[in-house]
């Protein structure tokens, strides 16, 4: 016998009202939490209850002892890290995806999570310009959408190189020669390491943190140069290594953390394409440029590439987790991802299961809340947030440059902005009072070998009167800070 609804009722209505309150008190409540880890674990550690408590009571008393401990990261005064809100429909969906409970692998188990996901990953290659043969797969975040694209970039480079990777693994494999720009996302050397492929070679990248192109060709050069001598003397001591042109990964970003800056990717994925590489493009958040014309030119060339990885729980504002990774060659993604249990019976429609895409098998249907967050917006509404959360930034910017003691040190083109208030003792007294102030979040951080606030525009619901708050936060943390205050 199935439980019906009855058990659940109690527990889901006191989910609904903590969850309204919670939302309730988004626009006044101070963004930082009251209380750390430390102070709140003994509400929730301890030794294991003997025995239980009714769902409801679980629920109250998680959410009220919770509460002090929570970032108010759906609020519109929240500018840390890149961290988007929640649209309304995508909360919904994501409550409708746990109460469903699919397991999201099989095509042909739950055939609708599987039609939505398809639906939502084919609006995704139209409303960011991909080419429409990719194959598209839902996983936690950018991280695992690096992951998952450098995974199917490797399985192509070291077929082309004719190396059977699922027979004989990595140890004696072909080297796949890696590049990065000078300031690509940690995740992407995280990824790489993950996936056995060492250390990238790093190309310097300008003021912006944007890759020089033609430094990318040198270091190609460079590279083509050393495995043809390699491929020579090791033909002449009778090796069989090295044969054919270098196998080599380019990885590119749309969006840096501290300036928003986007690569060149004409140039750089030209180059790249003329030595034979495999180009991969972080895009956690700056691919979503490509929706609104007016940015659009930010992101030019970059469906060129092979792979992208995005966050939907970044700019569309699904809530966490969400990630999405693009790839064109869904033969390499698929067969660096797929298994073929004989227990997992496949579907013959020639779609491929979801579980073909992405590293997990078991899966939370991710996907549901970005179709409903696509259906909720349409195609206009999408480039309407994004463009909001760039205009947003650039007033933001120009404000702050107005304060005296204030240093904007990026081209603020997209949604981030990198700050300074004078030498980096300054710079840090600032943020902390800026934080123990509670208006506003923004994350410290290093960029050029300064300390710097960093403000990233990344939640829907950021209007004009919180880029006024804001900025008023900031000039009062910078006043207090000059007169001598904590
Ligand atoms: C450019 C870039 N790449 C990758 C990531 C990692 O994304 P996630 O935290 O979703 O795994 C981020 C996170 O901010 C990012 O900005």
């Amino acid at each position: 016998m199935s439980a019906g609804a009855e058990p659940y009722r109690d527990a889901l209505a006191a989910a609904v009202r903590h969850a309204t309150r919670w939302l309730e008190s988004q626009p006044s409540r101070r963004v930082g939490p009251q209380q750390a880890a430390r102070e709140l674990v003994a509400a929730f550690d301890g030794a294991l209850p003997q025995s239980g408590m009714a769902p409801a009571d679980v629920v109250d008393y998680l959410a009220s002892h919770a509460e002090p401990g929570l970032m108010a990261m759906p609020s519109g005064r929240f500018f840390g890290w890149v961290i988007g809100g929640t649209l309304p429909a995508a909360m919904a969906a994501d409550w409708l995806v746990s109460s469903w409970d699919q397991n999201s692998g099989l095509r042909y188990a739950t055939p609708a999570i599987a039609a939505i996901e398809d639906a939502a990953g084919h609006w995704l290659l139209q409303l960011l310009g991909m080419p429409e043969e990719s194959d598209v797969g839902f996983v936690t975040g950018t991280t695992m959408a690096n992951f998952t694209g450098l995974a199917a970039a490797r399985w192509r480079l070291l077929k082309d190189a004719g190396w059977d990777l699922e027979r004989d693994g990595l140890f004696g494999a072909p080297r796949i020669h890696c590049l990065v720009g000078e300031e690509r996302h940690e995740t992407v050397d995280l990824a790489l390491r993950y996936l056995g492929m060492g250390s990238p070679t790093v190309v310097p990248a300008d003021s912006q943190g944007r890759i020089d192109a033609a430094e990318l060709d040198c270091a190609l050069d460079r590279i083509a140069l050393e495995h043809a001598a390699a491929d020579s003397s090791g033909a002449q001591s009778g090796g069989s290594q090295g044969s054919g042109p270098a196998p080599v990964l380019v990885c590119l970003q749309a969006g840096n953390l501290h300036s928003g800056g986007f690569d060149p990717f004409t140039a750089a994925i030209a180059v790249s394409k003329a030595h034979g590489a495999w180009v991969h493009v972080d895009g956690a958040f700056g691919l979503w440029a490509a929706a609104v014309p007016e940015l659009a030119g930010l992101t030019a060339g970059v469906e060129r590439a092979d792979s992208w990885a995005t966050d939907a729980h970044k700019s569309l504002n699904v809530p966490y987790d969400c990630g999405v990774v693009v790839v064109r060659d869904a033969q390499a993604l698929r067969s660096a991802m797929g298994l073929h249990a004989s227990y997992l019976l496949q579907d013959a429609d020639g779609s491929g299961d979801p579980s073909q895409r992405v590293p997990e098998l078991s899966r939370r249907a991710r996907g549901v809340p970005v179709w409903a967050a696509l259906k909720s917006l349409g195609r206009d509404g999408v480039a309407g947030q994004i463009r909001r959360l760039a205009t947003s930034a650039a007033q933001l910017g120009e404000l702050l440059t107005a304060i005296d003691g204030v240093e904007v040190l990026n081209d603020v083109g997209y949604t981030q902005i990198s700050v300074a208030f004078g030498d980096d003792a300054t710079t840090r007294r600032v943020a902390e009072r800026l934080i123990a102030d509670g208006k506003v979040w923004m994350s410290g951080s290093r960029w050029h070998g300064r300390d710097v606030v960093r403000i990233s525009v990344s939640n829907w619901t950021t209007d004009a009167d919180d880029v006024t708050t804001a900025v008023e936060a900031v000039r009062t943390a910078v006043e207090a800070v000059r007169s001598g205050g904590t």
